[in-house]
């Protein structure tokens, strides 16, 4: 019996150091700027859905950067409200707030430029961080304005708050514009012929039809936002750069909607430890872009971990400059107020 235990011990112990080990060296190239002291006094930022998440990590972050103003810019007032509660307990810091912005309604989206309008004189960054995997439910496929809610909220009220914002981002006299996309876009695809990406969002095929695996309509409006950040840094004013991140695989409440049995948890736990980045650890990505120097990035381009992304970055030129374009003349047809 000492001999099973010992054995019993023994494998545990040799298991769980080279899990760490195998997490050690997984990790060793993801970005960090936990260290890294860069101030960012003077500046306003603007963080959609930084209530929780990567935004909330990132938002924190900022805020303890001593920026004159982070913004957090969500839909729920409780959780709005508790997020700025939560990081002004944790640093100390007065300098963030909550905004109301819900991005599945274009009212919200105007009322919120509104109010930006009138009370903020200058925006140094946006960042277009909040987003949706799988909407919730049947009542919420939709957006208040009858679009495609991976459409409606990952691309379209961002890409009229990038438009719109853009004499504040001037104003700042060196804006920056952030999309969170996803190494995902790499699946992406937009039909132009039968647009049903707008109103319907494109399924699974019937066969691939599983829990697993990425849902079409995410990966599409993912390269929507590379595509919308290599067109913007093309006809913005060049005082105003555009980039896109991918933050990496991380815990955080997007696969929310996902319906997984505790066995599927179970069995997938393990694999999760390993690979996935914590939201402190993905929102590195974000403030890898919202805190270089610009001379040191390439307006329009997607980064990870400190680097270009090759592969998403050719993703986006294989497809085209004419395509970026049309997608941003499409948008803006879809936002133009009706008659
Ligand atoms: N997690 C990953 O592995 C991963 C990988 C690649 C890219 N990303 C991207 O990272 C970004 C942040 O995601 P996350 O992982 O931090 O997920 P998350 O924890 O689920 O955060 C998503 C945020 O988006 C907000 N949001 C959703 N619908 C909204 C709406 N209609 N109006 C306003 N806000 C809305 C959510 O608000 P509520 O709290 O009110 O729902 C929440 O604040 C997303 O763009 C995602 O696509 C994530």
């Amino acid at each position: 019996m000492p001999l099973l235990s010992t054995f019993a011990t023994a494998t545990g112990a040799t298991l769980a150091a080279s899990a760490f080990l195998l997490r050690r060296k997984i990790s060793k190239n993801w970005v960090s700027l936990q260290k890294d002291t860069t101030l960012l006094e003077d500046q306003t930022i603007i963080i959609t859905g930084g209530n929780v998440g990567l935004g909330y990590e990132t938002a924190k972050d900022l805020s303890k950067r001593n920026a004159k103003s982070v913004i957090i810019a969500c839909r729920n007032i409780e959780k709005g409200n508790e997020a700025v509660s939560s990081i002004q307990k944790a640093t100390g810091m007065k300098n963030v707030k909550y905004m109301k912005l819900d991005l599945s309604s274009l009212d919200s989206v105007r009322a919120f430029l509104k109010k930006i309008e009138e009370e903020v004189p200058k925006v140094n960054v946006l960042i277009c961080n909040a987003g949706v995997w799988i909407p919730e439910d049947a009542n919420t496929e939709k957006t208040k304005d009858g679009y495609e809610m991976h459409f409606g909220v990952n691309h379209l009220a961002h890409y009229l708050l990038a438009t719109s914002l853009k004499p504040k981002l001037e104003a700042s006299g060196n804006g920056r514009i952030i999309f969170v996309s996803s190494s995902l876009m790499k699946s992406g695809q937009i039909n132009f012929e039968s647009k049903d990406f707008i109103y319907d969002g494109r399924k699974k095929d019937e066969e691939s039809k599983s829990n697993f695996g990425p849902p079409p309509a995410y990966c599409d409006t993912k390269l929507m936002n590379a595509m919308t950040c290599r067109h913007l840094s093309k006809v913005l004013p060049s005082t105003v750069s555009t980039y896109s991140v991918c933050p990496g695989f991380c815990r955080s409440s997007l696969g929310r909607s996902v319906k997984t049995s505790f066995l599927q948890k179970a069995l997938v736990a393990p694999i999760m430890l390993l690979i996935q980045r914590t939201a402190l650890q993905g929102a590195q990505n974000i403030l890898y872009a919202t805190i270089t120097p610009k001379e040191k990035l390439e307006s329009g381009m997607l980064y990870k971990d400190g680097k270009l992304e090759t592969d998403c970055n050719d993703y986006v030129d294989s497809i085209g400059e004419d395509m970026a374009k049309k997608l941003c003349e499409l948008s803006d047809e879809l936002l133009k107020p009706n008659e």
